[in-house]
């Protein structure tokens, strides 16, 4: 690559399976711009971070297990990210590093292009890292959230800090609403025979969400479709959030349907 061309990673831990370099690869093969955009399985958080700095990256990625860790290691986090307390990217300021949340509008973008969420009733599955970005999302936009979880007392503390409600997994009387939204990694490959939560349930709502997307049709959006429910996977959500990082960090707009063709293509 020329001195002048922008360079971008991806860290995490692992990256192998990530297709996010695909992704972006695509976008700014398709935007004409002279960028490079390469995944590391990062060891040493820290010294990864120093390395933005020294190795000029304009910006930067965060995946698992790295999204919360990140967050001391920044000169300054935008206030959504704050709020939700993760970060998935990094945009370097001459130096000056900067964390920003693209998880919460990725997901909320994606839905809105197929359901209202202004006074919807919505379960949220999960009350890990993935939930609090939905659940941020979710309240912004005027939903109604109730938190699932398996762990009663940490789905309870997720509710506590968002101002929503919450049960336990096991008490399946509070399961029902509008949209069902699963924010596990249940189902996810290899175990694609594993599903949150049991078919019975599944009729007492309209939409079914996965933030999976691989497989593309997991075994919960299989038993959604069989109780005559809508389905949306997690496709749409990974590229929202991967156009607004390309948005961030170079103010420029991505094209979107390019990034879901090259991600689709893979998957299928
Ligand atoms: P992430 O950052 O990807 O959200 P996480 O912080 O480890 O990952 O959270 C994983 C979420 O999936 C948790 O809510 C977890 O439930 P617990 O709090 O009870 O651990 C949930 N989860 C994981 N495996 C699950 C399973 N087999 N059934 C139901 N929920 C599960």
């Amino acid at each position: 690559m020329k001195d002048n061309a922008l360079h971008f990673a991806l860290f995490g831990n692992p990256v192998g399976h990530s297709l996010s370099p695909l992704m972006h690869g695509a976008a700014f093969a398709g935007m004409g711009l002279r960028a490079q955009y390469s995944a590391f399985c990062v060891q040493d958080l820290a010294l990864a971070a120093q390395g933005i700095r020294g190795m000029g990256l304009r910006g930067v990625s965060v995946t698992i297990p790295f999204k919360t860790a990140v967050m001391d290691l920044l000169d300054e986090i935008e206030e959504t990210a704050r709020m939700i307390g993760a970060v998935n990217t990094i945009r370097n300021d001459g130096g000056r590093l900067m964390g920003f949340n693209t998880d919460a509008a990725g997901l909320m973008k994606d839905l809105k292009e197929v359901t209202n969420l202004r006074g919807k009733r919505v379960v949220v599955l999960g009350a890990g890292g993935a939930a609090r970005s939905a659940v941020f999302g979710l309240i912004r936009e005027g939903a109604l959230v109730h938190i699932v979880n398996r762990t009663a007392e940490k789905g309870e503390r997720l509710a506590g800090e968002f101002g929503c409600t919450s049960s336990a997994l096991s008490d399946k009387s509070q399961i029902g609403g509008d949209i069902l939204i699963n924010t596990t990694s249940v189902g996810m490959t290899p175990v694609v025979d594993a599903s949150p939560l049991e078919p019975y349930f599944l009729k007492r709502f309209h939409w079914v969400v996965d933030i999976v997307y691989n497989p593309l049709k997991t075994k919960l959006l299989k038993d959604a479709e069989a109780a005559g429910c809508h389905i949306r996977n997690g496709i749409g959500m990974f590229v929202h959030q991967g156009a607004e990082q390309i948005r961030i960090w170079t103010g420029l707009t991505p094209p979107l349907e390019l990034m879901q063709k090259v991600v689709m293509e893979r998957l299928s």
